[in-house]
């Protein structure tokens, strides 16, 4: 009898080997990298657009059902086993396909992430990881965000990728949001400024960019939950103005829909939002594309809404489930080549397109790579408080202590999709000590866990550098199961395990790193505390202790190197904050990680505390200098505009100092005069400008006057008033530092 089991047993062993053997032959051994071009001998006489438009008419009427639906899903016939294989197996990561037949010849789109660098595999050793999409929306230079995504896209064509899961340009309503450093910041227009360069620069090399995540997608531990309510003027003039501007100035040919509801419908089956808004008015062409497992419910739904791909793998878009509702009527085959010939003519036109250049792997974190993310992590910097201690003296013969938890450590962001990997990272204590070892100084670590050792180094040290912060254990994007998440939401607190990251309930720093700032602030008058993180903190409980306040945020492989520039004013800081941050932190509007229902009102960020007057401790567009300027002789050059005019006024900007330095220049538009509820006033252009010491510059802002239209949602029609209108321009959005003047609309 046992042998009888035994050799059952072992037969049954077997034969699973077997089938393992089997599928690890198909599914992984055998997998290739597919070409991203079509051999253009199989398609003769296709030059043009139109031929290519032509031709994926041709290749769709070829198509068997089947073949039609295998077109509506990441990796054709793909398995979890497979994508699990790849991804975490042999870490192939990020060649996700879809959309290939083989048959007939069309190439795949393969999806990499990447707002902060390129998701590499291993294999290739890493790519440049800059520093998270927050911190360059503090540098606002966009110039700054076209070469960075140029970079980025160039060694996504190198690892064989060409559709980009960037930028993220969701709106940061609550600096809680777990995912806040993968976008450029709290306004609509200065996040659409940079959406919009980086979308070009990706597209330029051929790379299918996908702005994300389409859209009201602002809190992350409820996410695959949460419904978004609002008004239609709070849609169309705050969440959604970026990615219109992605679309229609950008060019984006795909987009990803996010996880949440808007109005109680999920966004991926949201007709209003995929096909009235983004397709009838804003006349997009290029196909939506689901975000990942989580954000998809119902076929029918999701193929009326006009969701074109579902990723990474079919899931909700079953052959069995599809044929069914084909069968009953309830969508015809049409249905479907609406959802594949939008994608399949992009795909063409990216795969039939010519290169600027050749791409390989040894793109990757070329020299000049490393040092644009050099460059992008000094101009994130953001100066908030120096009291006479910042530049500190480079003479030799010092000793420099760094202390905290953080300062050594590395931490270029979360660890969720937007993670890179780089062949190395520069901490704060290791750019410190890089920058002094020619000069001679002694740099000192410590970790800050005992708070008397800290407070004696900081006491006996000629220099304090302080790191706090956070990880990705802190805040970042965010993994619960659907259900803990629906549980969480329905009781408005966690239940179940905790995630790593998500969203921070709390915006004080850790409880250690509080205590770390009480034991050292008052050690040494030469102190500067470097914050590391992705969106703002509440400073309140310390702020008057402390003489200097870097906001270093996740500065990327290069960070140390860049913020011992800083420190020692190599480099004189220019980032400015793409929020506000008020004094009490009760001033934000409501948020919770933990809610399937929430409503997002007109005003957020500075229009809210601009409004309420509440009393702001840092403005939006506010950021210190090692050097001063003056603002003078606003002029209007356009003081009477009609509607199809284009705002022109001029200042100057004087550097007054003794250092020369970079000056970002905010002009805001006010509406005291209007009919109906409007902000005080919103950001309507900025420039950066270089000035050496004492050097004047006169900088002319433009504005096309149909950027101050409202929507009105009775008529459903975006209208101009023809009123006075205030403008404002200076260094932040506080009224101290802005000139004013007028101008009208007609
Ligand atoms: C994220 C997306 C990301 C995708 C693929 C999702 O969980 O929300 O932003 O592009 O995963 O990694």
């Amino acid at each position: 009898m046992l042998k009888k089991i035994l050799k059952l047993t072992g037969l049954a062993l077997l034969a699973l080997l077997m089938v393992l053997a089997v599928l690890f032959y198909t599914q992984v051994y055998d997998y290739q990298r597919y070409p991203l071009k079509v051999d253009r001998s199989q398609f003769p006489g296709v030059e043009t657009e139109q031929d290519i438009e032509q031709l994926a008419q041709n290749l769709l009427s070829q198509m068997s059902l089947d073949e039609k639906i295998e077109q509506l899903y990441g990796e054709p016939g793909s398995s979890i086993f497979k994508l699990a294989i790849n991804l975490f197996g042999l870490k192939r990561f990020p060649h996700i396909y879809a959309g290939r037949n083989e048959r007939l010849g069309i190439p795949p789109f393969v999806l990499s992430d990447g707002p902060r660098g390129v998701r590499v595999s291993d294999d290739h050793g890493g790519a440049t990881v800059f520093p998270v999409a927050m911190a360059r929306g503090a540098s606002w230079d966009v110039e700054l965000e076209s070469r960075i995504n140029d970079v980025i896209a160039m060694e996504m064509r190198g690892i064989g990728a060409n559709m980009a899961a960037t930028p993220c340009i969701n709106l940061l309503r609550h600096p809680g949001w777990g995912r806040a450093q993968e976008t450029y910041g709290e306004d609509p227009w200065h996040v659409g400024q940079f959406g919009v360069a980086a979308v070009q620069a990706v597209q330029a090399h051929n790379v299918m960019a996908s702005p994300k995540h389409f859209a009201l997608n602002s809190i992350e531990n409820s996410r695959f939950v949460v419904n978004v309510d609002l008004d239609e003027r709070t849609l169309r003039e705050v969440y959604l103005p970026h990615f219109k501007k992605a679309v229609q100035e950008g060019g984006a040919v795909s987009l990803m829909s996010a996880y949440n509801k808007a109005r109680g419908e999920y966004l991926s089956n949201n007709a209003y939002l995929l096909n009235d808004i983004l397709r009838d008015e804003w006349g997009f062409e290029g196909f939506v594309h689901s975000d990942w497992f989580f954000a998809m419910y119902d076929a029918v739904d999701s193929i009326k809404a006009g969701l074109n791909v579902e990723m990474p793998l079919s899931k909700v878009y079953d052959a069995g489930d599809i044929k069914a509702a084909l069968d009953s009527g309830q969508i015809t085959e049409a249905d479907l080549d609406g959802l594949i010939l939008p994608a399949l003519v992009v795909r063409l036109k990216y795969a039939f397109a010519e290169d600027r250049m050749d791409y390989s792997p040894a793109l990757l974190v070329r020299p000049e790579h490393v040092q644009l993310a050099r460059e992008a992590a000094e101009a994130s910097m953001v100066l908030l408080k120096n009291e006479d201690v910042l530049p500190f003296s480079a003479d030799s013969g010092q000793t420099i202590a760094v202390i905290g938890r953080l300062a050594d450590v590395v931490n270029t962001g979360d660890r969720g999709s937007s993670n890179a990997k780089s062949p190395y990272v520069i901490t704060p204590y290791e750019g410190l000590l890089a920058y002094h070892a020619a000069k001679g100084n002694r740099v000192v670590l410590d970790d800050g866990s005992d708070l008397l050792r800290a407070r004696a180094l900081a006491a006996s040290a000629d220099q304090v550098v302080v790191v706090v912060g956070y990880t990705y254990e802190d805040e970042g994007e965010y993994l619960i199961s659907t259900d803990s998440m629906k549980e969480s939401a329905a009781a408005g607190r966690l239940i179940g395990e905790k995630g790593v990251g998500g969203d921070r309930e709390n915006l004080s720093l850790l409880p250690s790193d509080v205590a770390l700032i009480e034991a050292t602030a008052s050690a040494n008058e030469q102190l500067a505390l470097v914050y590391i993180g992705g969106s703002a903190i509440d400073m309140s409980g310390w702020v008057d202790q402390v003489p200097a306040i870097l906001y270093a945020w996740y500065a990327g492989m290069e960070g140390g190197n860049a913020l011992a520039r800083v420190l020692y004013g190599e480099v004189n800081p220019s980032g400015k904050l793409p929020f506000a941050i008020p004094r009490d932190s009760a001033d934000y509007p409501y948020f919770t990680p933990y809610t399937d229902n929430i409503t997002y009102g007109y005003y957020h960020g500075y229009t809210l505390f601009d409004k309420r007057g509440s009393d702001v401790a840092y403005p939006f567009g506010f950021g210190l200098s090692y050097t001063r300027y003056r603002y003078d002789n606003l002029r209007v050059l356009t003081p009477m505009l009609g509607e199809a005019d284009s705002l022109r006024v001029q200042v100057d900007v004087t550097n007054t100092g003794a250092l020369a330095g970079e000056e970002i220049v905010q002009m805001y538009v006010g509406f005291a005069n209007s009919q109906v509820e409007r902000p005080v006033k919103l950001l309507r252009g900025f420039d950066k400008v270089a000035l050496k010491a004492g050097e004047t510059t006169a900088v002319t802002l433009e504005l096309p006057v149909s950027e101050l239209a409202w929507y009105n949602d009775k008529e459903r029609e975006w209208q101009i008033e023809s009123i006075s209108y205030e403008v404002y321009v200076g260094g932040s959005s506080t009224n101290e530092d802005l000139l004013k003047d007028a101008f009208s609309i007609r």
